[in-house]
């Protein structure tokens, strides 16, 4: 097996052997591998992308992981400037602040910090913030703004460092991170050290029922080792002396699920009706039973078949098509179903750093969202699915013009 790659024999919240591989994304490289022109003749390193449920806890996870210093020393993916993402930042920070009786003293740690954009908020509010993130590129963004920023990986060790130089921490925050973390224990174990008694660790990640039921298989990617439901979180959490005591289901990114944890007390927790609600969805949609996976796997064939197929057919006609954001995401459904340079010319992106950029894999080339309008392709396939509201209220001139836009998940739709 190749060095940079470790196999995942047992399940990372439980220990269980009894892993059942139910997808496989062929061989890929790294969805965030963005290559320059000069790059494109050298060959790139690829990794087996396939994924495993846990059939005692239902952990569903990747059977390999990359080498995180490959995926994140030099991290390309900066939080995205939506309005979205920035609406759900904002709504997270303001509700702590005032649920939870911030002030000057008291320090916000977030961990997977990126270019410090939450912690930019809660500076705002008058808080003390640390960001924590392995990439030297970002956390250096992050200083530059005047967030101070560890450049390192979140664990027991990092959080002892950070307690003994900072003090305790009255709010952890971890933002779409914890799925790239492979020492789950450790991340619990160094979270336990770093919160105050009286302190709430808040997360939020993409809610694996929303993932199987909207066939999202594109954001299955290298980077995100694990895709949770509750129970197998709860029995982690628990091990840790961790309750969950608010639960919020939310629209971004497909789909996602926010959690407030504090630890335990010996009070009726208030969230437990949500749980249960929650518990029983999971087990209804057969969250924890290998067969909703195999139907999952047929469904992301069937999808498969069904856009190659449209997408055959508006070039047999002479039309031309683009893709509309270089999502990594994107990067996993064009090497999966194999769309390249001769189905979509280019791909239009609003990150200045990826254009002039071309997608790994594919080597499609990467153009400004201005380009849209001034070359009027026939159809736009959103990649960036997950802002295709946004997307296609931002671009109306396009479709007033006679553009179209294809949207390939939850379901294909042209619009
Ligand atoms: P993400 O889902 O991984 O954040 O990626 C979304 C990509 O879509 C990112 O590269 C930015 C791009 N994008 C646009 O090009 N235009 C937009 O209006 C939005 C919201 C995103």
């Amino acid at each position: 097996m190749n060095k940079e790659v470790k196999e995942v024999k047992k399940c990372r919240i439980c220990g269980s052997q009894k892993l059942y591989r139910f997808l496989d994304l062929g061989v890929i490289p790294i969805p965030n591998g963005f290559l320059k022109k000069e790059d494109l003749s050298k060959s790139e390193n690829k990794y087996e992308l396939t994924c495993q449920l846990c059939e005692n806890c239902g952990l569903v996870h990747l059977t390999n992981v990359v080498n995180p210093k490959i995926m994140f020393t030099n991290y390309l993916y900066v939080t995205a400037q939506s309005k979205i993402m920035l609406n759900n930042l904002t709504h997270l920070a303001y509700q702590t602040y005032k649920d939870f009786k911030l002030d000057k003293s008291s320090l916000v740690c977030d961990i997977g910090s990126n270019d410090g954009s939450l912690l930019s908020l809660f500076k705002n509010l008058g808080t003390r913030v640390l960001g924590i993130d392995p990439a030297q590129n970002l956390a250096k963004i992050a200083i530059k703004n005047g967030i101070p920023t560890e450049a390192k990986l979140f664990g027991l060790q990092t959080a002892k460092m950070i307690e003994k130089k900072y003090g305790q921490a009255k709010i952890i925050t971890a933002l779409n991170v914890i799925a790239h973390i492979d020492n789950l224990h450790g991340l619990l174990s160094g979270i336990s050290h770093l919160l105050s008694a009286d302190g709430y660790f808040i997360t939020e990640f993409p809610y694996l029922l929303d993932l199987i039921k909207n066939k999202e298989f594109d954001t299955i990617y290298h980077e995100h080792l694990s895709y949770f439901s509750l129970k197998p979180w709860i029995y982690l959490i628990d091990k840790y002396d961790f309750e969950i005591v608010s639960v919020q289901r939310r629209r971004i990114h497909g789909g996602s699920i926010r959690l407030i944890h504090q630890r335990k007390r010996p009070k009726k927790n208030i969230a437990k009706k949500t749980l249960d609600y929650l518990l029983s969805l999971e087990k209804t949609a057969g969250l924890y039973d290998k067969k909703a996976y195999i139907q999952f796997a047929q469904e992301v064939s069937n999808l498969k078949t069904e856009l190659l197929n449209m997408l055959i057919d508006i070039k047999k006609q002479k039309k031309r098509i683009v893709g509309y954001g270089a999502a990594a995401k994107g990067n996993v459904l064009t090497n999966f179903f194999g769309i390249d340079n001769s189905m979509l010319d280019y791909i239009i992106d609003s990150t200045p750093y990826k254009q002039g950029l071309y997608t790994p894999g594919m080597h499609i080339p990467i153009k400004p969202e201005e380009k849209l309008l001034s070359d009027m392709p026939n159809y736009a396939l959103i990649l960036a699915w997950n802002f295709a509201d946004e997307i296609m209220e931002k671009q109306r001139q396009y479709t007033k013009n006679g553009g179209k836009f294809i949207i390939p998940i939850p379901k294909i739709r042209i619009i």
